[in-house]
């Protein structure tokens, strides 16, 4: 009887403790918005070492040792990336002047394209605290796994040489150790985001 309860016994101690670690990462308290999806069971982020538009190498444990915006994108992107990068640097200004440090980072899912050279560009033109990164192409098929973001290329009819890139767009709150704190939609003002950060940050 006693090697049937055993085991039984450690099992509800790991589910324990596994909630806690769930309560303590996926601040259930918190309202969403409009702005925000429901992460509750989502896996969603993961261990990268990618180039920096630097040109060094860097991992996510170095990039996302504090709150961390992530969106994936590119920077020959017509029109979905520069409005959502604009709204996350807005986002990451807003909460700065609140005194709440997040960093914000682009992850290209077209590294043919976005050398680091070609990212420092598009640093300089977004925002100084930017960090843009690039890979091999293995490399962001990885980390675009992890994070459950879908890519794929599209050649322009009578353009040869230019192609866009579909891709996932959503804006990803991570923290420390790879946790999803939080994700947002597309195409909501900065202001929103920021207010939904802070709230979701006070809640971890
Ligand atoms: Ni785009």
């Amino acid at each position: 009887m006693r090697a049937i309860m055993l085991p039984a016994a450690i099992g509800v101690v790991a589910l324990i403790g596994a909630a806690a670690v769930w309560l303590a990462t996926r601040p259930s308290g918190v309202e969403l918005s409009p702005a925000m999806l429901n992460v509750q069971n989502a896996e969603i982020g993961g261990p990268f070492e990618l180039t920096k538009h630097t040109g060094e190498r860097m991992t996510s444990d170095a990039i996302i040792d504090g709150p961390t915006l992530v969106y994936f994108g590119y920077t020959y992107c017509p029109d979905v990336c520069p409005f959502d990068v604009q709204v996350m640097v807005d986002t990451v200004d807003i909460l700065a002047e609140k005194g709440i440090e997040v960093t914000p980072v682009f992850i290209t899912v077209d590294p043919a394209r976005d050398t680091a050279d070609e990212l420092s560009d598009y640093v300089e033109a977004m925002h100084p605290n930017l960090v843009a990164l690039t890979g091999t192409q293995e490399e962001i098929a990885e980390v675009a796994k992890t994070y459950k973001v879908y890519y794929s290329q599209v050649n322009v009819p009578d353009s040869e040489a230019d192609y866009l890139m579909q891709h996932t767009a959503f804006t990803y709150l991570m923290t420390p150790d790879h946790n999803l704190a939080a994700m947002f939609r597309n195409q909501h003002p900065a202001d929103q985001i920021a207010s939904d950060v802070e709230r979701v940050l006070n809640a971890l």
